[in-house]
């Protein structure tokens, strides 16, 4: 059993948990997930590492409550346990010690970017960062990356906090005013990513993004996460989660993330009456 020894609700939707898993905290790198189940029974939740600290062996998971599993999760509170948190799971991301590199947070992208980004402040690369949201309610970590990044610049969909507009909207001004960028590492929806990457291949920007279509296993044995790169199968739970945005087949991870969109609303919606949840 692991513990939950801080919870904080970062918006109406996201929430963040530091649990205690000594193995995974002394292990884990930028970049890597874990698999989480709130209990004997439960489904298996891969969520990417947040953030974690060696000496308190934490590791901070930051979650979107979207359906039935991730509701169970939420109600979980200081001092309760969850039942498996198993991990490090997936590659390294691929840092690189470049001299200026920008990072682009879409909503709840912006976890698994932190400790990518930090890392490289770590490294000696000068990092920025674009962080995005609906509104300014789902700009999430914004004071994290303030700690290290040179410059942050925030946008949100509806204009009420930074620039009106999508995080490619900030990234295509930057880029017009003739900021440099060694690379760009783009965490978020789907869409976000392929349209970065609209903008970052014909510059030729190596641009590094991170996939999270449906897992089951996490280890490679039941192809639910194959995605195509480059023209080859691969599957983000072992050859990923990041990958070279310039290869990935962005409109196939789309179709396929669609697939059960409708059983997710099901389960969602459904009222136990056998006494779980
Ligand atoms: P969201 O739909 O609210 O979008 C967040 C931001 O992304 C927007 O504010 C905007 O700036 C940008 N964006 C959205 N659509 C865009 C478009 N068409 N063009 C350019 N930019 C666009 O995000 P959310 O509800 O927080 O969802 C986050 C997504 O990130 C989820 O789909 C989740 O699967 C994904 N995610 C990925 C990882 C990963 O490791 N790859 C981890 C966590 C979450
Ligand atoms: Fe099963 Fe990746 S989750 S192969």
């Amino acid at each position: 059993m692991y513990e939950i020894v801080s919870k904080e609700v970062l918006n109406e939707a996201v929430e963040l948990m530091e649990i205690h898993a000594p193995y995974v905290a002394r292990k884990c790198e930028a970049g890597q997930f874990i698999i989480v189940r709130v209990d004997e029974e439960g489904e298996r939740i891969p969520l990417t590492i947040a953030d974690y600290d060696r000496e308190k062996e934490t590791v901070q998971i930051i979650y979107q409550v979207v359906g039935y599993s991730t509701q169970l999760l939420s109600k979980l509170q200081v001092g309760d346990s969850v039942h498996d948190f198993v991990g490090p799971l997936g590659q390294p991301a691929p840092l690189h010690k470049l001299d200026h590199v920008i990072g682009i947070a879409g909503g709840v992208g912006a976890a698994p970017l932190y400790p990518q980004l930090r890392k490289l402040h770590e490294m000696g690369v000068k990092v920025d960062v674009i962080i995005g949201g609906r509104s300014k309610d789902f700009v999430i970590l914004e004071d994290k990356f303030r700690e290290f990044c040179n410059n942050v610049y925030i946008a949100t969909d509806d204009g009420s906090k930074g620039t009106k507009g999508f995080v490619t909207t900030v990234l295509t001004d930057l880029i017009d005013k003739g900021e440099k960028f060694d690379e760009v590492i783009a965490i978020g929806p789907l869409i976000m990513m392929k349209n970065v990457v609209n903008i970052t291949k014909p510059l030729n920007i190596p641009t590094s993004v991170s996939l999270n279509p449906i897992m089951i296993d996490g280890t490679g044995m039941c192809g639910g996460c194959r995605v195509t790169v480059g023209g080859e199968t691969k599957f983000a739970c072992v050859d990923g989660p990041d990958f070279d945005g310039f290869e990935v087949d962005f409109d196939e991870c789309i179709k396929r993330q669609g697939l059960f969109k409708q059983e997710e609303k099901v389960e969602s919606d459904h009222k136990c009456k056998i006494g779980r949840g």
